[in-house]
């Protein structure tokens, strides 16, 4: 599937540099996000008329990758740009691949992209530590935490 295709007119996905890092940082602080790990070459953007509008990227740990990051420019909302960039990051995803969220409707949008919800224990042992935090948070405070798997990337 060429998802550049299903992109709005004017709109092109590109990976990161250097020089984008300045709206990345604010993008991803902005929104309260996990600031870890924010490297340029990791990191996939959406390019509209010539504004970065959306960023993701996949960090790497042993034996799995995160999809983090992932922000959408709150007036480009709602357009499918936040889906797209979800599915790029997943194409370019090499190991198997996880993800924390926050509440139902965050995870209802990832579980309808091809992520299930997984229990802590099944983790791999290098994102343990990293969602523990999540999940003493979960069942101590209740915290909607819920932690992902992408079906396809075993
Ligand atoms: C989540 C986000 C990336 C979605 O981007 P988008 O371009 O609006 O998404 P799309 O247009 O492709 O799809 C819309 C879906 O996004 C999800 N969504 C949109 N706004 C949301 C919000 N405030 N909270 C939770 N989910 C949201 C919903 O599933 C929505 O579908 P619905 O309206 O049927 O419920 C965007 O809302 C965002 O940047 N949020 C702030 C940062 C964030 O929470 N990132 C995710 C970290 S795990």
């Amino acid at each position: 599937m060429d998802l550049q295709d299903s992109l709005l007119p004017g709109c092109l996905i590109r990976p990161a540099t250097a020089r984008d890092m300045g709206s990345i940082w604010k993008m991803v602080l902005g929104a309260k996000l996990d600031p870890t790990q924010l490297r340029p070459q990791q990191f996939w953007t959406i390019v509209c008329n010539g504004e970065l509008v959306a960023c993701g990227q996949l960090r790497h740990f042993d034996n799995a990758q995160e999809l983090g990051s992932l922000v959408v420019r709150r007036e480009w909302r709602g357009r499918g740009l936040g889906t797209i960039l979800t599915q790029h990051l997943i194409q370019q995803a090499t190991q198997p691949l996880y993800l924390e969220c926050l509440g139902d409707r965050l995870a209802r949008f990832y579980t309808r992209l091809g992520f299930e919800i997984v229990p802590w224990q099944e983790l791999p042992r290098s994102l343990k530590l990293k969602f523990g935090i999540s999940h003493i948070a979960r069942k101590l405070f209740g915290v909607p935490v819920e932690i992902l798997k992408y079906r396809g990337k075993s």
